[in-house]
């Protein structure tokens, strides 16, 4: 495994080789955006190096799996610089009979379970909110759909007896804190713990999770925003009442009653994230892109959180009228459904903007809905188009 200095050896490397010959995706990036080689990563848009924060290109989302190295990271810190899977152990304790230490032999020995999963960071799409807030400035790609496999997350606390009083279930990861910044801890309701579909996973897409991704092991809360799912767990705690710690307040909060845009809203006035909304995305035609006249198709994925999507509406006259996409065969609970919609263009400018509604009723508004940490942004995606005779 490679010690963080090597990484970030290869790192400036990758960036000083991006800076001598642009990526071929640039052509696909927002102005001024550039896509590098990340070890590992395959053309991501670098959101932090210092942190390692990588974007997927809407350009990506033409598959119900996202491959991984196409996949988003988001690391709130570094990641764990040395991590020997010899050594590591995932402890098991608070409000529990019988605390635990597992190995990963120990671990990989429970029984595994499969949930495919849509990740999406509460952040995604933060640049497109009005005024700016503050934080990393995700575009539309900090979002991806893979299957996730390992125990279950309620196997490994019934081994160790929940106690009546445990009511929250709190993960550790072993990411490595720079300075004073708070570590990055957050936990869950036990309801949520004890699902069927939460995991401990130990693996995407069939494949031993990469160490952005949180090797050895990660939780997996599936349908609810990324920042649920503690990459690098090392440790689970059972609580009484919710985890105290930066990451749940001030942190992933949502205001009780939205405002008006710019408004701040008090942390007594909000409650914590959990579920992710409905949000669907245009993958092609490119924003900006210019296509040639005929039959086009407009293709994307669209996403509910815990809901499942029940239709996705394409318009392609600026929103006054919409059509329905035809949704794809693939789909699981937790995951995205791909769209497809044909499209005979004649030649001319268009603004093309997708929607999409769940089975909770909910349908993508046209503003996101302002709270001044820039989270779940789902607005109707939209992209502008010229199409040449
Ligand atoms: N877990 C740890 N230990 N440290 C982190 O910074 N980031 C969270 C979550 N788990 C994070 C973490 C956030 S905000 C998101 S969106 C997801 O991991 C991203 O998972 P990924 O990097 O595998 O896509």
């Amino acid at each position: 495994m490679n010690s963080r200095r090597d990484f970030l050896k290869q790192m400036s490397g990758a960036a000083l080789v991006a800076g001598a010959a642009p990526s071929v995706l640039a052509w696909a990036l927002p102005h001024g955006q550039q896509a590098v080689e990340f070890p590992g990563e395959d053309n991501m848009i670098v959101r932090s190096y210092r942190f390692v924060d990588l974007e997927s290109p809407v350009e990506y989302f033409n598959t119900w799996l996202t491959p991984v190295p196409h996949f988003f990271v988001r690391n709130h810190m570094h990641e764990p610089s040395e991590l020997d899977p010899a050594d590591w152990h995932l402890s098991l304790g608070g409000e529990v009979e019988k605390p635990l230490t597992l190995s990963l032999a120990e671990l990989s020995k429970l029984e595994a379970h499969s949930v495919v999963n849509t990740l999406e960071c509460a952040g995604n799409g933060r640049s497109l909110h009005r005024p700016q807030v503050p934080g990393v400035q995700w575009g539309k790609g900090a979002v991806g759909t893979a299957r996730f496999s390992g125990p279950r997350l309620r196997d490994v606390l019934q081994r160790a007896e929940v106690k009546s009083t445990g009511k929250h279930v709190m993960f550790r990861g072993l990411d490595e804190v720079p300075g004073k910044v708070p570590p990055f801890i957050r936990s869950i309701p036990i309801e949520k713990a004890m699902h069927t579909d939460t995991l401990v996973a130990t693996q995407i897409n069939g494949t031993a999770l990469p160490k952005h991704h949180g090797f050895p092991a990660r939780a997996l809360t599936p349908g609810w925003v990324g920042a649920a799912s503690c990459k690098w767990l090392t440790e689970i705690k059972v609580l009484d009442k919710e985890f105290e710690g930066n990451f749940m307040n001030p942190g992933y909060r949502w205001p009780n009653h939205p405002g008006k845009p710019g408004e701040a809203v008090k942390p007594e006035d909000t409650h914590p994230l959990t579920a992710l909304n409905v949000k669907s995305l245009i993958a092609s035609p490119g924003d900006g892109s210019t296509v040639h006249s005929g039959l086009l198709h407009v293709q994307g994925t669209a996403w509910a959180g815990e809901g499942d999507v029940v239709g996705v509406e394409v318009s392609t006259d600026d929103g006054r009228s919409w059509q329905p996409a035809q949704l794809g065969s693939e789909r699981a609970h937790y995951a995205w459904r791909l769209w497809n919609f044909q499209w005979k263009a004649k030649s001319g400018d268009y603004a093309i903007a997708v929607r999409a509604s769940d089975n909770l009723g909910r349908t993508q508004p046209t503003a996101p809905v302002w709270n001044q940490s820039g989270y779940l942004n789902n607005a109707i995606d939209q992209v502008r188009i010229h199409v040449k005779a």
